[in-house]
């Protein structure tokens, strides 16, 4: 919304308001001279324009934080994120790298599909899957993690954040990416 039409809606809010207003008055007072009436309705134009206007940005900033703030954004980090079963590694097999989530997933024979957090426990690197190595390696500081995300050697103070996976009916995974429902060191 143009800062104009802000304008002219909280005008409009104000004169429909004032005209609301002004009839409950004068149904209320039931008497006194126009002039009067006209001064009072000309008061509370006045009064509800800055009202109305007040109240849309109000509510447009409400409205953009709470968009914003929104946590089940879905399809991307921070939300709740769909990986098609075709999509899962067979047990033991390459991770998926799912750029968008920023995570991978790997298929343990131990515990199943598990979702790695690529961000470095460290100090917040990317950290890729190096195929050649089979292992997590972060080209920062050099810290290893193997398959399942624990940690193998390097500065990190242990393996790599697990988000939470479950598994769909229809035999995908979906991944919660909430940075705040991370799981921190589970495995180790
Ligand atoms: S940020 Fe990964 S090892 Fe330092």
């Amino acid at each position: 919304m143009t800062p104009l039409v802000r304008t002219l809606a909280g005008l409009a809010s104000g004169w429909l308001a004032a005209k609301v207003f002004g009839f409950l008055e004068i149904l209320q007072a039931g008497h006194g001279s126009a002039s009067s009436k006209k001064l009072t309705s000309r008061r509370s134009f006045t009064r509800n324009a800055a009202l109305g206007a007040t109240g849309i940005v109000t509510a447009q900033v409400t409205g953009g934080f709470v968009w914003l703030l929104w946590p089940n954004q879905t399809g991307a980090f921070g939300g709740e994120i769909s990986i098609a079963e075709s999509s899962i590694p067979e047990p033991g097999g390459e991770p998926f790298r799912y750029a968008p989530g920023q995570f991978f997933l790997v298929n343990t024979e131990e515990d199943g599909v598990r979702a790695l957090w690529w961000k470095c426990p460290h100090l917040g690197c990317t950290v890729p899957w190096i195929s050649g190595e089979d292992q997590f390696i972060c080209p920062c500081h050099g810290s290893v993690y193997a398959y399942n995300g624990d940690r193998v050697s390097g500065p990190a103070p242990y393996g790599l954040n697990e988000m939470l996976v479950t598994v769909n009916d229809n035999g995908g995974v979906t991944v919660d990416t909430n940075p705040t429902t991370v799981l921190v060191d589970q495995y180790e």
